[in-house]
């Protein structure tokens, strides 16, 4: 299965998805890391790999449209199948979701419909939840709204919010991958 990952921050996930492949844990292949930070961590993580990166800079662009359109051409060039969304900080627009329809999946740091958006570990946190967690899912137009995939909850730690943190991310790299197998191999599927 050849897939494309969109970050724009640090590319943790992105990097547990190609270790996870390297390790015969998820069949698939990354056949190219799309980034609208062209400074971005990610982007020398993935040429430690060896995999192609396609930058962008968004206001370089007339419209949400046009930048999407591109980065379809840079899809379909390298044959991709599925978008996996990793901590990309941009809604997918038309464009790209009618390319790619119930083909883009992404990845939240909270158990969905709760904590949507922007920082959703510092608002589980404030809150004072208890239990948060993982969700993925499938995109639509909305932030964080596509049907759920799969969940995994975590513990708080009270008092100790890196500790927490660290709990989440190691969570998302695990139960990605993991949903990400069982997705390519048809075990589970979208109902609606
Ligand atoms: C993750 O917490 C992911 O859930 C969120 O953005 C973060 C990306 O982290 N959407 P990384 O760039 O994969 O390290």
């Amino acid at each position: 299965t050849k897939i494309a990952i969109f970050a724009s921050g640090s590319g943790s996930n992105f990097q547990a998805i190609q270790t996870a492949i390297e390790n015969g844990k998820l069949d698939a292949e990354i056949g190219v890391v799309v980034t609208d930070k062209p400074d971005a961590y990610v982007v020398k993580r993935a040429e430690n790999f060896g995999i192609p990166v396609f930058s962008f800079v968004a206001k370089q662009y007339e419209s949400k449209a046009d930048y999407e359109q591109e980065i379809i051409n840079i899809l379909k060039e390298h044959e991709v199948q599925w978008v996996i969304l990793a901590g990309y900080m941009r809604l997918i627009g038309n464009t790209l979701l009618s390319a790619y329809s119930n083909r883009i999946v992404n990845i939240h740091p909270s158990l969905l419909p709760a904590f949507p958006g922007k920082d959703a570990i510092g608002q589980a946190l404030e809150h004072g939840v208890k239990v948060t967690g993982v969700t993925v899912h499938f995109v639509d137009e909305g932030l964080d709204t596509g049907p759920i995939l799969s969940q995994a909850a975590v513990d708080v730690v009270e008092g100790n919010r890196s500790a927490t943190e660290a709990k989440i991310h190691a969570l998302e790299h695990e139960l990605y991958t993991s949903t990400l197998q069982k997705l390519f191999k048809k075990e589970i599927k979208l109902f609606h």
